[in-house]
Parts: C-alpha cells; structure tokens; sequence
C-alpha cells in the first residue's frame, strides 16, 4: 500500500515538473499563428460550453422585434463587430484573418440558429483568450440585446434593415 502511494506521488511530481517546464520553456505555445494542440483544443471548448449552459439567460428577450431596435444593432454592429466579423460581403479584414481564435464573419457563418441568451452572453462576456471582446461594461443593456435581435435576425431582415445592413462597408480593404 505504502509503495502504491509513493508511485502516485512520484507519478504527479514528474506530471507536475513536466506541465511547469513545457510552461517555462515556451513549448506551449504563446503565438496566434500556432496550431492549438489537441488537448488545448478539447479543454477550451468544453469549458466554453459549460459556462455557456450555466450563465447564458433563458428568458425572453426585454426588448421588442422592431425595426428600429434591428437598424439600431446593426449600427452598433458596423462600429463594433464588423472589424472581426464582417459585413454583408463575409470577406474577412486583415484583423480577422490574423486572429487566433479566427473571428467567424457572421454574414456566412452567423448564430440565427443559436438561442438569443447564448448570443447575449457572447457578446456582453467575450470569449478570454480570444480576440472577443466583453462589451458588457461599453453597451448598455438595450444595446446589447438590439445587436442580439440583428443577429437572431439576420436571414430574415426587412427591406429598410437589409438597406442599412447591406450599407455597411465591407471589412476588407
Ligand atoms: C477583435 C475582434 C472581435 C471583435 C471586435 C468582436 N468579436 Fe466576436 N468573436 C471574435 C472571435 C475571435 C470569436 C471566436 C471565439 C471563439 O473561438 O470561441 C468571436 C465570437 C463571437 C460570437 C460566437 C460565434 C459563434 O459561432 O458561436 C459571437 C455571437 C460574436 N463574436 C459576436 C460579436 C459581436 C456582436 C461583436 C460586436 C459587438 C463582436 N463579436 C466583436 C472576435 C471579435
């Protein structure tokens, strides 16, 4: 029993001695055009999805489908988000293509099937260690929801707010 106990210690030492030199000698790495190893990969997004189950709202959204509150986010969106995420054209600007996490541009890969609440806490909360940034202390809460509902929205715009949302200089210059 004694020896099986001394092998598990000596087994987490060496885990941990390993973990703090592959740290301390750069071998995890710390660039953005890295490829993530699998393990990275794995921890990240399970935990993403964990916090997202746990915080993200389930209620209905406060605010009401109208076309003002859409045209309002999709401003708040064009002076915000498109730098990353594009605009009605998907073509991603030099910032988005750099970025590791990569942005995904919302006109081709967007969240309208994604419940408003998950959408909510992308953007008042950010993603750490991504380029996604928490605007929960920069937007109000009605700003925060109208980005939502032109997201939740985006492949069913109205005439005016497909106009304003179209009217949005593409990213890539
Ligand atoms: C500096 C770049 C940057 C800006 C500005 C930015 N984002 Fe992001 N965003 C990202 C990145 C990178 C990710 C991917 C994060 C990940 O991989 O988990 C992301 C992810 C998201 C997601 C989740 C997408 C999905 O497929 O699940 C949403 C929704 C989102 N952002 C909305 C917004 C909104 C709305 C704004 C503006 C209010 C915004 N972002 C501004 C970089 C940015």
């Amino acid at each position: 029993m004694k020896s099986f106990i001394c092998g598990i210690l000596a087994t987490l030492v060496v885990l941990a001695a390993g973990a703090y030199i592959s740290v301390t000698m750069g071998w995890v790495p710390a660039n953005a055009d890295a490829n993530p190893s699998a393990l990275e990969t794995w921890a990240a997004h399970k935990s993403l999805r964990a916090t997202i189950k746990r915080e993200a709202p389930t209620a209905p959204v406060p605010i009401a489908l109208t076309d003002a509150n859409v045209i309002a986010g999709i401003k708040l969106y064009a002076n915000n988000c498109a730098a990353c995420h594009g605009a009605s054209d998907a073509k991603a600007s030099n910032i988005a293509s750099g970025l590791f996490q990569h942005a995904p541009q919302l006109a081709d890969h967007g969240v309208t099937d994604d419940p408003e609440g998950k959408i909510y806490w992308f953007v008042k909360h950010g993603v750490r260690l991504t380029g996604m940034p928490s605007f929960g202390d920069s937007l109000t809460e009605e700003q925060l929801w109208q980005v939502v509902l032109f997201l939740k929205h985006m492949d069913e715009l109205s005439p005016k707010a497909d106009k304003a949302w179209k009217a949005v200089p593409s990213a890539k210059l």
